[in-house]
């Protein structure tokens, strides 16, 4: 995920763009660049880390701009986020600029195809083979820009958002989307191209949302969309009402309730680019030969947080598919036990921000043991990976809300990916077994949407809880993981005692709590597979109920033998088992985040909380 800016018209392009970038940092702020036309040449200058940089940088290095200009700040997704992996790309003789948010699946075949065609590069990005496809494009298109994009695009896959400049024509950016997001803002004798509407709300708010598979040309006084044919296409146009600050947050009050709708795309792009030609797995930057995964005897996974219940969710999906024991420990607690690692062991360090101090710290104990240590992670060349032999990140985009919800449902899906990977690499699966489960796992943005699109009476549920003291969560199976994570994202951000336990623990204790009216939400496993588990846990329901409880049950649609003892019950898709975590902390996130607007709370920074804790 990161943020693009376009500018054609007679207001100093650079100002415009850079102002446009300073809008769009929440989307992504590893790096950022710009690319404008001085005296009839391409000037770029890019710059890592916040766009401060790339400001003092264009301070020192002043320059006049003709009426056109592009900028990007950069989500890192492949290569580090240095300044040479900074966006824009250009080709080499420097007449065509690209800048691209998204993840260009076929880049490896076709840099190799344009290297043996002498092709020089410069970093390590997906993006840049574009640039260069766009330049010999635009030899065989007599330098008409949109004509190459449109035949360049046909032969992209994955997700994409491009947008180019070409020297050889000062008055024409070109844009082209697919999966990815792209708006026109249409001015007076100006037009725009952003990601969002927030980066050119200042100027213009008439808008033109463009289509999946859409190319656009922009010019001073024109907007011309068409198809990747070259054929005009019905665009929606409408008038964006938000003012700056909403417009930032795609008009949701925080950043948090956003995040949550995001999920379906998270973890669609965290899937992206995954499976070879052939079939099979092919996880970049996993670093780790097949040979040493092979010799591995034992994983030991270690997080914080929301991360730790990621984590516990992979056991069940890892020594399930993989049969290697897997064990899971909160990081601070991890090396001052003195646990036995040695070369045979697999560590796997799960963090979103890669900054966590305990998880570094675990990192570094780990790799002392000579453990091989494999991060997962969601901040591109952050510490943790850095520190790791191998990383496999989610690419979830930046999470600006405190409380993990759509970076939580890609490290499931990243957790996953290594299982599976695992089972390929030790032979313990067939090829057709890990494909069915890679289908199905493509299948999980549909169903978090299905999820989405029917959550409201879990909004009016948790409003009417907000007097409540405690709620309890209970779970089985990958469920309790589910549970855990339900009563943290309560206490973050509704600042309630909630508290979960695994339901087959429950009368060994904790029923004592049960009285008369208290809400406990039950995660009830799927029926498929693990019938056993389902007829205990419809068991526990009635224990608790027949005690006062005030039940609220998460179970599969089409569930009936729940429904006669739920207060309140929340269906979600019929999904396999393992994969059922992926829906099933939809609706708690609801939950907690509508109760804590409920009581007035900031969702988006809860009181004593920080997004990264770089303290032990
Ligand atoms: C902080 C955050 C949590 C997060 C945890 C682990 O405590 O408030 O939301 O789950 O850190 O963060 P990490 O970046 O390592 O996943």
């Amino acid at each position: 995920m990161c943020g693009i800016v376009g500018y054609v018209g007679p207001q100093p392009a650079l100002e415009v763009v850079v102002d446009g970038l300073a809008r769009l940092e929440y989307r992504g702020y590893d790096s950022a660049g710009i690319a404008v036309l001085t005296d009839g040449r391409l000037a770029t200058e890019k710059r890592a880390g916040k766009l401060a940089n790339l400001r003092a940088a264009l301070e020192h290095n002043p320059r006049t701009a003709d009426g056109i200009g592009i900028g990007h700040t950069r989500w890192a997704t492949h290569g580090a986020p240095t300044d040479t992996n900074a966006h824009p790309h250009v080709d080499n003789d420097n007449r065509v600029a690209v800048i691209h948010n998204g993840i260009i699946e076929n880049f490896a075949s076709l840099r190799l195809e344009l290297e043996e065609r002498g092709c020089k590069f410069t970093s390590e990005t997906d993006t840049e083979v574009a640039a260069h496809l766009l330049a010999e494009e635009l030899k065989q298109q007599d330098g008409d820009l949109a004509a190459a994009m449109r035949s360049v695009c046909r032969r992209l896959e994955g997700a994409f958002t491009l947008v180019a400049m070409f020297a050889n024509d000062p008055e024409l950016v070109v844009a082209a989307r697919r999966n990815s997001p792209l708006v026109v803002g249409r001015g007076q004798g100006e037009n725009f191209l952003a990601s969002d509407v927030a980066a050119f709300i200042a100027h213009t708010r008439d808008a033109i949302e463009l289509g999946q598979d859409q190319v656009v040309e922009l010019r001073a006084d024109s907007v011309t969309i068409t198809d990747y044919d070259g054929r005009p296409v019905k665009v929606r146009e409408y008038h964006v009402d938000w003012d700056a600050s909403a417009a930032e947050k795609g008009g949701y009050e925080y950043f948090m309730l956003k995040e949550i709708v995001e999920q379906p795309q998270a973890v669609a792009d965290t899937l992206l680019g995954r499976v070879a030609v052939d079939g099979t797995l092919t996880l970049d930057e996993m670093r780790l030969a097949p040979s040493e995964l092979r010799d591995i005897e034992k994983i030991v996974i270690i997080a914080c947080g929301t991360s730790y219940h990621a984590g516990l969710i992979a056991k069940y999906a890892i020594e399930h598919w993989c049969r290697v024991p897997c064990e899971v420990e909160v990081a601070s607690e991890f090396r001052y036990r003195d646990p036995i690692l040695n070369r045979q062991t697999l560590v796997i360090a799960i963090s979103q921000s890669g900054e966590s101090m305990d998880t570094l710290m675990a990192v570094r104990y780990a790799r002392e043991q000579r453990a091989r240590v494999l991060a997962i992670c969601n901040v591109n060349g952050s510490t943790i990976p850095r520190e790791s032999d191998g990383v496999l990140y989610t690419h979830a985009g930046p999470e600006v809300g405190v409380a993990a919800t759509k970076t939580f449902l890609t490290q499931l899906v990243a957790c996953y990916l290594v299982g599976l990977y695992l089972a390929q690499v030790r032979t313990v699966k067939f090829g057709d077994e890990i494909n069915a489960v890679i289908e199905q796992l493509a299948n999980m943005p549909e169903q978090v949407k299905k999820v989405l699109s029917t959550v409201d009476p879990v909004r009016e549920l948790a409003r009417s809880l907000g007097e409540a003291d405690t709620v309890l969560f209970l779970g089985r199976h990958v469920g309790y993981p589910v549970a855990l994570e339900g009563a943290l994202k309560l206490k973050e951000l509704a600042y309630m005692h909630a508290e979960a336990f695994a339901a087959g623990e429950l009368k060994h204790g904790p029923i004592a709590l049960i009285e008369n009216g208290l809400p406990v939400v039950v995660v009830v496993p799927s029926r498929e597979g693990r019938g056993v588990l389902h007829d205990k846990i419809v068991s526990n329901i009635q224990e608790i109920r027949a005690r006062g409880a005030r039940t609220i049950v998460i179970a599969e649609e089409g569930d009936e033998t729940v429904r006669p003892f739920a207060d309140e019950l929340i269906e979600i898709p019929a999904v396999p088992t393992l994969l059922q975590p992926i829906v099933s902390t939809v609706p708690l996130q609801v939950f907690a985040c509508e109760l804590a607007l409920a009581k007035g709370n900031d969702v988006d920074q809860p009181r004593n909380l920080a997004k990264s804790v770089t303290v032990e």
